[in-house]
């Protein structure tokens, strides 16, 4: 009998699903890759938020809304981008998308491509990510980002920001825990239970940016690509 093939996990960053520009097209052609790869081998999918998820929030916030009530509004629009993601994937992948882990792994045995959101309040779809990838016993993790990779500091901001190609899980944790909040709708390029979870697990990730689908695809398959590693 085959050996059967490990699985994969891609987190992909609300802020590369949802940009304003060239959306529809980029979900078009994610949609037909993923789904390809995802006969491949087990491959599951989170979505994240984005923008519209902390428009949201920071209404929410000045209203007065407590963190757990922001988190919960974070979550169902990290829901709608899965919806809208595994809707043009079509089938196998099921019209409504897994609401926790544990759905999430009934469904990867049922079809590949799983598209989900968020899961419960306090974390974020990296996190979902990371703890679906221990669950699955996942081979690696792709964070699909807006950056192209790790870097020194953010890029986008500091043109002298130097990219980090390769880093340690203690290292790693050691700046998610230094510049994530764990506040709703915070933007760090990873969260803490994520970061603790593969780390506990020794499951590489691999950060890349997400609009580049020929090197997202390679980053998944676990061939040479264009971004930065965590490994144990
Ligand atoms: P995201 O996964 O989009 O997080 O969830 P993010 O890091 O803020 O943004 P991008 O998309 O990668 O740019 C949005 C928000 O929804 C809540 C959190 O408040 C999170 O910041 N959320 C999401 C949860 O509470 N639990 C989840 O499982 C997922």
């Amino acid at each position: 009998m085959p050996v059967p093939r490990a699985p994969v996990v891609v987190s992909i960053g609300g802020s590369v699903l949802v940009t304003g520009e060239g959306d529809g097209p980029y979900f078009d052609r994610l949609a037909e890759r993923l789904r390809r790869l995802g006969r491949a081998f087990p491959l599951a999918v989170t979505t994240g938020g984005g923008r519209t998820a902390r428009e949201y929030i920071r209404l929410g916030r000045a209203l007065g809304l407590t963190e757990f009530e922001l988190d919960e509004i974070g979550i169902d629009v990290t829901r709608l981008h899965a919806r809208i993601l595994a809707a043009r994937i079509g089938p196998p992948a099921p019209h409504r998308p897994p609401t926790t882990i544990a759905d999430a792994v009934h469904e990867i045995h049922r079809g590949s491509p799983v598209v989900l959101g968020g899961t419960e309040p306090g974390h974020t779809t990296d996190g979902v990510a990371a703890l679906l990838a221990v669950r699955l016993r996942a081979a690696r993790v792709v964070n699909a980002t807006n950056v192209a990779g790790i870097f020194t500091e953010d890029p986008r901001s500091h043109p002298r920001a130097r990219r980090i190609e390769r880093m340690s899980w203690a290292e790693f944790r050691g700046m998610v825990h230094r510049e994530s909040s764990g506040a709703a709708g915070q933007e760090f390029l990873f969260d803490r239970t994520g970061a603790e979870a593969l780390a506990r697990a020794r499951i590489p990730l691999a950060v890349v940016s997400g609009r580049d689908l020929d090197n997202l695809e390679r980053a998944i398959r676990g061939r040479p690509f264009d971004g930065s590693r965590v490994e144990p």
